[in-house]
């Protein structure tokens, strides 16, 4: 192994400059070359290879966001288009290739896989937490922490007006992020796609903590709940609960922006270093994650699967907002 390539894929997440410096700085305290591949999958394909040194990657743990810039690339999924990055990563010499994504990246490696020899190992970076064989992907942390800081602020305005708040996290068809920031900002309610949604009950519980002189309620819904969201819930939700005044607040991309939090900061050095060792005891087809706080390796083929919401959580989040 003397020359590896790395690059950032999917939507990009807080947490991803951080880990690309470890990357970098780990494979050349290891000897090796290293070379970024810019904008994905497409740019693998298009030949966008920029030689990496340590310098490139100075005053970046900081930053959100990728250096290395990100796409979605279907041209990748297409037997032509997998040529074209197989062929690029021939000429470069490249002898394995870090991957920092979500499924969607993991999904594409596999099957490049199947045709082409270049071992990958991948590094979970998305803000949905959403992969199975860590307890944490890169970037949700930070998320959860905008989402928390995002919420508090409309909690003041809410119990200013009396007003009850349905606020639309991202996720995509996970329901991690509004079920850690839901119950760090007390929500009355979370509805996540993990978990059916009872319109009549939600109503409810509503109703109830409003003839408890609640002065505001917060509903955190997250954007793959099966209603389709907050402006859904919210109609469905004033046709029966007339009494209240209610807003919806979609937070957006936001969720994906800003400085990444300490935390996420040394899981992406944890996990930059990890992989770099990984690929040179010759693993391949894996995905670097934490578990309980130590370093583990899923195949991609089961960090891929259906995550799991954990149940606890869950209990949690309906007992303390009764
Ligand atoms: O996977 C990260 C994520 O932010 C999801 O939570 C969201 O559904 C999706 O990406 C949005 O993607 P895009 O920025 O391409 O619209």
């Amino acid at each position: 192994m003397k020359k590896i390539a790395l690059f950032t894929s999917g939507g990009d997440s807080p947490g991803m400059n951080a880990c690309i410096r470890a990357v970098v700085r780990s494979g050349i305290f290891k000897g090796l070359e290293v070379t970024g591949i810019t904008h994905g999958y497409e740019g693998m394909i298009e030949g966008k290879f920029i030689p990496m040194k340590s310098e490139s990657v100075s005053g970046i743990i900081q930053r959100g966001g990728t250096i290395l810039k990100t796409a979605r690339s279907k041209r990748f999924m297409t037997a032509e288009g997998m040529k074209l990055a197989y062929e690029n990563l021939s000429r470069e010499k490249i002898d394995g290739v870090i991957a920092i994504g979500g499924d969607g990246t993991f999904r594409g490696a596999l099957e490049f896989n199947r045709t082409y020899d270049i071992p990958f190992i991948g590094i979970p970076g998305t803000i949905d937490n959403d992969l199975v064989g860590t307890d944490f992907t890169l970037g949700f942390d930070t998320a959860i922490n905008t989402v928390v800081e995002a919420v508090d602020k409309i909690r003041d305005t809410a119990a200013s007006h009396d007003r009850l708040f349905f606020v639309e996290v991202m996720g995509r068809d996970a329901g991690s992020i509004a079920l850690l920031s839901g119950i760090s900002v007390g929500a009355e309610a979370i509805l996540i796609p993990e978990t059916k949604t009872h319109v009549d009950r939600l109503i409810n519980t509503l109703k109830k903590g409003w003839h408890r002189n609640k002065t505001s309620m917060i509903v955190i819904v997250a954007e793959g709940e099966e209603a389709g969201g907050a402006y859904q819930i919210a109609e469905l939700v004033k046709k029966q609960f007339t009494s209240i005044e209610t807003r919806v607040t979609v937070l957006g991309h936001i969720q994906r922006g800003g400085n990444p939090t300490c935390n996420d900061r040394v899981l992406a050095s944890r996990l930059g270093v990890a992989a770099v060792e990984a690929m040179m005891e010759g693993r391949r087809e894996v995905m670097a994650g934490l578990i309980n706080n130590e370093i583990s390796f899923t195949p991609f083929s089961q960090a891929v699967k259906q995550h799991i919401i954990n149940q606890n959580l869950l209990k949690i989040a309906e007992i303390l907002s009764l």
